[in-house]
């Protein structure tokens, strides 16, 4: 703390530290990052479960550690590689961030991953929230790991309400959690804050009659535990309208690398057209296909559906366009791909839906 004045009694912190980490002890789940503290997979596995569930996780990160199993082996891999065992999980600047922190862990720090706070939060993709996660989970370092479920968590022992979604109001949560953490087992008790998040203390319906800290939450006391966190409701995502050309020649279907900053970062995707403005579909496409040397059919809509991500709300239309020759020679960023060559490929969820109906609905990419 810095104003010197503490926001807890030490007799209120005693009684739950002791509580809670019995609690844990005892109903922690056996899950696979838990198995030791090795840097390395506590670092996986606190990116990986960023934005995403536990069940959904542990899969992905049981076949990561077999085919990476140490920081070298997943340094030292191609980034195609790491995205496709990433397909799935979402928010893959993630998984680039990740691999390109462990070629730096790999190139400045001898593949040993630093334990020293100002050296750990340079890496790419390491925010306040994961930096004292590996610092308390594989270092036993006495640091805040404040997360939505830990927010809650405080939000209602100490009835603050505070919005969670401002910046200041972490920097409030990570005070209360530098009081609250003991100087022993400081990785076990912030994993047990999660733990009760995720388990008992929950968004809707938290079950305060199976929580070992009930006793010392004010909200609860008060009856106003379904009321915290206070979170000002977040912009609807905004909705636009987007093509996806199924561009095929000799039974082959184009694909484009997606720029390397914004949505879907870097990653091969079918040609995208935002529409922002007017134009019509058949001029878009024309304009996107006047860069071949053989002529181009659009042969029509094959499907279409929306995907909602966190910012973007894409109401999408495949259309299908036959190539009469298959351009010699392309740019880097695109690539002809058969029915075989697709199946390396990591999709971002969105298109590997559009590639699923595309092969359901036209008989591209099929095995001969
Ligand atoms: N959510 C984020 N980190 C976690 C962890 N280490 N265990 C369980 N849930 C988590």
């Amino acid at each position: 703390m810095e104003t010197g004045k503490p926001l807890i009694s030490q007799e209120r912190i005693t009684a739950f530290q002791q509580d809670l980490l019995v609690w844990y002890q005892q109903n922690k789940r056996d899950l696979p990052w838990r198995k030791d503290q090795d840097p390395y997979k506590v670092w996986v596995s606190e990116i990986m479960l960023q934005q995403t569930k536990v069940a959904t996780v542990v899969p992905y990160f049981e076949r990561f550690m077999k085919k990476f199993p140490t920081l070298t082996d997943l340094a030292n891999a191609d980034e195609q590689e790491v995205l496709k065992q990433w397909e799935g999980l979402g928010y893959y600047s993630r998984a680039r961030n990740l691999h390109q922190a462990v070629q730096e862990v790999r190139d400045e720090y001898g593949s040993k991953v630093p334990d020293q706070p100002e050296k750990i939060e340079k890496l790419r993709g390491i925010g306040p929230y994961t930096k004292g996660a590996i610092l308390s989970i594989a270092f036993d370092q006495k640091q805040p790991a404040v997360d939505g479920n830990v927010m809650r968590v405080f939000s209602r022992w100490f009835e603050l309400y505070q919005d969670i979604a401002l910046p200041r109001t972490r920097v409030l949560m990570e005070q209360y959690a530098m009081e609250v953490i003991p100087e022993t087992n400081p990785g076990d008790f912030n994993q047990a804050l999660m733990e009760l998040g995720a388990t008992i203390c929950t968004p809707t319906s938290p079950s305060c009659l199976l929580c070992p800290v009930q006793h010392v939450c004010q909200a609860n006391q008060e009856g106003v535990q379904e009321d915290l966190p206070v979170k000002k409701k977040s912009k609807p995502p905004k909705e636009t309208e987007v093509l996806f050309l199924a561009i095929h020649a000799d039974g082959e279907i184009l694909l484009e690398k997606r720029p390397d900053t914004g949505l879907l970062a870097g990653l091969w995707s079918l040609p995208t057209i935002e529409k922002t403005s007017e134009p019509f579909v058949d001029e878009l496409i024309q304009e996107y296909c006047q860069g071949f040397p053989s002529s181009f059919t659009i042969k029509g809509e094959i499907t279409n559906f929306e995907h909602i991500f966190s910012h973007r709300h894409w109401k999408i239309k495949v259309i299908e366009v036959e190539l009469a020759d298959k351009p010699n020679s392309l740019a880097d960023s695109y690539q002809f791909c058969s029915h075989h060559s697709i199946q390396q490929i990591a999709f971002a969820n969105v298109y590997a839906k559009a590639i699923q109906q595309i092969k359901a609905n036209t008989g591209l990419l099929l095995v001969p």
